[in-house]
């Protein structure tokens, strides 16, 4: 008998990720991101009750006694339905949005119960992110010229034609002299590295490849993008005071391993789903019409390696409901 086709729980997660860029879009340049990331959380928490899943959330907010809502170890959706890891970030970027710069996003994935590598105390995390057809030819372990000689060649380019995204942070003013004796170009984006990362897979973006340390929660929200749509990442725990790397080496982690995107999600059996709130390179930002407001969003499954754009136009009514916001 013919299998019928699974339900694409990506088209039910694009609705908690929508609501959340609504609700953080109304933040947007007011200089406050706690608030901003808040109203994303408030949005997010309620809409997820309408997935059906039995979910736990493995990247979230942080812990219980600092994080009020989806806090690590949270469950969240209905209750019903498979069991499933969940990364959530309401607002990743929550100091673009506050200044209102772009690629502000909110993004959300789920896989299989136990299949999403859990980052525990590890906040940051070394990453190379490469496009599918360098997939294989690049190594931590070797230099940036290395490696950036590498991604040209599986790209067929020079390696001054390659854009390199690159967090625009003091622990990488020898990374990025690197990059430039190697003779590529940089993007230099003050936050924002989920967004890097996809840049870096996806083509026609302007970014050929990631470097740098960013966040761990945020590298595995990424895999779980690249996974889906090909590419690599490869990762290692990049503790960034003393205090961290003995919670991380205390907590049994190895500092010495490299990560695999299959590493950091062990299954093809992914959803994802990213809204733009501030509009950047690959998605639009939230715009409000007058009657209502347009989202811009793309969703991602796993097994069948599908990539949806969506474009939600949604009416004041519902708007009310999920980002009534006093002005005061
Ligand atoms: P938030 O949205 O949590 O503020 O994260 C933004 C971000 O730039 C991530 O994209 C990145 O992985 C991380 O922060 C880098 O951390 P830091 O700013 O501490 O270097």
């Amino acid at each position: 008998m013919k299998e019928s086709p699974q339900r694409n729980l990506a088209l039910d997660l694009v609705r908690v990720t929508e609501a959340a860029a609504l609700a953080a879009s109304r933040w947007l340049g007011r200089g406050d991101k706690e608030q901003g990331d808040q109203a994303a959380v408030d949005a997010m928490r309620i809409s997820f009750e309408a997935v059906d899943i039995d979910g736990i959330v493995v990247i979230g907010e942080g812990e219980k006694d600092k994080a009020p809502m989806l806090y690590n170890g949270e469950q969240v959706g209905s209750g019903r339905g498979p069991k499933m890891d969940v990364a959530v970030d309401p607002v990743e970027g929550t100091r673009l949005l506050a200044q209102g710069r772009p690629n502000a996003i909110s993004v959300v994935a789920l896989s299989p119960r136990g299949t999403m590598f859990n980052p525990g105390p590890c906040f940051y995390m070394k990453k190379l992110v490469v496009p599918r057809e360098a997939k294989g030819k690049v190594d931590l372990n070797a230099s940036v010229k290395d490696n950036l000689e590498s991604v040209a060649k599986a790209l067929g380019k020079d390696v001054d034609d390659l854009v390199v995204f690159v967090l625009d942070k003091p622990r990488h003013k020898g990374l990025i002299e690197e990059i430039r004796r190697a003779g590529a170009r940089i993007q230099l984006h003050t936050d924002g590295d989920v967004a890097g990362a996809l840049m870096a897979v996806m083509p026609d973006t302007g970014v050929d490849v990631m470097m740098g340390t960013g966040g761990t929660p945020e590298g595995v929200l990424a895999a779980s993008a690249i996974r889906i749509m090909g590419g690599e990442m490869l990762g290692q725990l990049d503790p960034q005071s003393e205090e961290e790397k003995r919670a991380v080496l205390d907590a049994g982690y190895d500092l010495s391993e490299i990560l695999t995107t299959q590493d950091l999600i062990k299954s093809d059996d992914i959803f994802m789903a990213a809204t733009g709130i501030s509009g950047g390179t690959f998605l639009g930002g939230v715009e409000f019409t007058g009657k209502g407001a347009k989202t811009f969003s793309m969703v991602l499954r796993g097994k069948t390696g599908t990539l949806r754009y969506i474009e939600a136009h949604h009416s004041f009514d519902k708007l009310m409901k999920i980002s009534s916001i006093n002005y005061d």
